[in-house]
């Protein structure tokens, strides 16, 4: 599903002062590709086994699923009076793939900031619990992300952990 909703129609979701999300699209696809070409931002999402970055076709497919399960934003930050994109989040029940795809805004607490938000969002639309499918065990950055934001250990994984933050309790 293309959108080419005409600029002004663009819906901004503020996060904190400086941090938004956008709704993603197809378009996304070219602004994406390189945080999936970054062999070290790609190390810690889903290719393990992976030693080759993301080509167009499979940012693509990527998308394609994402903008399926679930709401899948663009995360933007204002830098000198512009708002750039530096990676995407989907919010589902089944999973919450987050990616800072610029390495240079790690470590700011950007991904909390977003998640913060979102985990709002999910008791909102009336989600009981959401869950972050598998951690790996070297990611120690995502492991302490999602254990400071009270993501509790579900399940060990082949290389990792599958977490979960009941909404319910
Ligand atoms: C994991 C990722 C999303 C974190 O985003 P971020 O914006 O750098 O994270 P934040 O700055 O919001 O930090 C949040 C938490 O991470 C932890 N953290 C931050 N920097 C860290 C570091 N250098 N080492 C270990 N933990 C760190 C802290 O616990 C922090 O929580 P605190 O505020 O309670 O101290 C980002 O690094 C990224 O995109 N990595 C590549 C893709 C990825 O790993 N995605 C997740 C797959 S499960």
């Amino acid at each position: 599903m293309e959108n080419n909703l005409p600029f002004s129609d663009i819906k901004y979701y503020p996060v904190a002062d400086n941090i938004r999300l956008r709704p993603a699209t197809l378009n996304d696809v070219e602004i994406a590709l390189p945080w999936y070409q970054d062999m070290e931002v790609l190390k810690y999402t889903a290719a393990i086994e992976r030693d080759t970055p993301y080509d167009r076709e499979t940012v693509r497919s990527m998308y394609q699923y994402l903008l399926k399960i679930g709401e899948c934003y663009i995360i933007e930050i204002e830098k000198d009076s512009t708002w750039l994109p530096i990676g995407d989040v989907t919010l589902s029940e089944e999973t919450i793939p987050i990616v800072i795809g610029r390495k240079e805004f790690w470590g700011r607490g950007i991904a909390k900031n977003v998640l913060l938000y979102l985990i709002q969002r999910a008791k909102d639309i009336g989600y009981t619990r959401i869950k972050a499918q598998e951690i790996y065990d070297f990611n120690t950055r995502s492991l302490s992300l999602f254990r400071s934001l009270g993501f509790k250990e579900l399940q060990k994984t082949e290389h990792g952990i599958e977490m979960e933050l009941r909404l319910d309790e």
